[in-house]
């Protein structure tokens, strides 16, 4: 069978030997009886790192913001966040079908959305007749954008006014360890001024399945009823707990890697005339490009003739994800390809 380079997405790798020996043998018990010592385990280790009261492990990423949703909102409630972020693209509708709400989206400029575009959208609290505005989403790092990092000083202004309005701050943090590799703000300090925060282990740190909610033991207590709630109750699940502990233990560092691999084919590709790449977004593991003159599934067809698997980011976008199961010699030959197919 052809060994293509899968650069679709960092979700596509698998777990290490090393993981699959912890899996196999993990510790377990029955965890919707909160017995499962490598789950408990799991969610007091991701407390601590993200700095929260309490932390829970939910099978996705989608699951992990919705139940964040949930908890912050009532039906009818706004939540505002960026005109393309993955709550409001890629989860299926979920916080009108789960949770009755509605998204007020604002156009960032690489993901980012400033005080400045928010608070106009903020409700007054005295119209009573309009939604409730109950919460900004941040996403970090930013999927559609290209992988890029929400600065910890906008952050911070936005929680100002966050708090000047009473209210809640959610974080999409699926790659949040790319953005404190990126950056070297920790993620402790980038959590701290969100309610709750969510973040994935399948990613970039390799675990096969999962994702971490975390925030104030009162909010962790009700997402454990909403996440049994809508079926998220799962038994002897430290099996796939102790391959999130392994990833959070073993992979984050390593993540620079990654941040280089993506960098080193993004300034391969822009010296190409036919493909258009804004340097200034590859900062993580991932790079958009714009081909000219051909289309997205021209190039993916192209690509995937020579052996590259790669994916769409956005409208004309063709996107490229680094992870740990592409090696530096893979990216050579995924260069050698691109000369290929944008010069040959
Ligand atoms: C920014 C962001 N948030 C959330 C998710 C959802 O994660 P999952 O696929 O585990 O549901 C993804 C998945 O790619 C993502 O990129």
């Amino acid at each position: 069978m052809k060994k293509f380079i899968d650069l679709r997405s960092d979700t596509v790798t698998k777990p290490s030997e090393a993981m699959r020996k912890v899996m196999l043998n993990a510790e377990v018990g029955d965890d919707v009886y909160k017995e499962d010592p490598t789950a408990n385990k799991l969610q007091e280790y991701a407390a601590e790192l993200l700095g929260k009261e309490a932390a829970l492990f939910v099978p996705t990423g989608l699951m992990g913001n919705q139940i964040c949703l949930n908890v912050l909102t009532n039906p009818g409630d706004e939540v505002i966040c960026e005109r393309t972020a993955h709550i409001f693209q890629y989860e299926s509708g979920t916080p009108a079908k789960l949770s009755g709400i509605q998204l007020s989206l604002i156009e960032g400029k690489n993901g980012i959305i400033t005080p400045s575009q928010i608070e106009p959208l903020i409700r007054p609290e005295s119209a009573y007749y309009m939604p409730r505005t109950k919460a900004i989403e941040i996403e970090n790092t930013h999927n559609v954008a290209g992988g890029t990092v929400f600065p910890i000083e906008v952050i911070k202004e936005v929680r100002q006014l966050a708090d000047k309005y009473n209210l809640f701050m959610h974080l999409d943090g699926a790659r949040l360890w790319n953005a404190s590799v990126a950056s070297g703000v920790s993620v402790k300090d980038y959590a701290g001024y969100f309610n709750t925060v969510s973040v994935c282990l399948s990613k970039g740190l390799g675990a096969p399945i999962g994702s971490i909610i975390a925030g104030d033991k009162s909010i962790i207590d009700e997402a454990f009823r909403v996440r049994k709630a809508i079926g998220g109750g799962m038994r002897q699940v430290g099996i796939i707990a102790a391959a999130g502990l392994f990833a959070l233990q073993n992979n984050i560092d390593r993540l620079k890697e990654d941040h280089y691999k993506a960098n080193l084919l993004a300034e391969h590709l822009s010296k190409f005339e036919n493909v258009e790449v804004d340097m200034a977004s590859v900062q993580t593991n991932m790079l958009m490009f714009k081909p000219i003159g051909m289309s997205v599934d021209e190039v993916l067809n192209r690509l995937s003739n020579e052996g590259i698997l790669a994916g769409q980011g956005g409208y004309g976008v063709v996107r490229f994800v680094t992870h740990l199961d592409v090696s530096f010699d893979e990216i050579e030959r995924a260069k050698q390809i691109l000369t290929k197919v944008f010069e040959g």
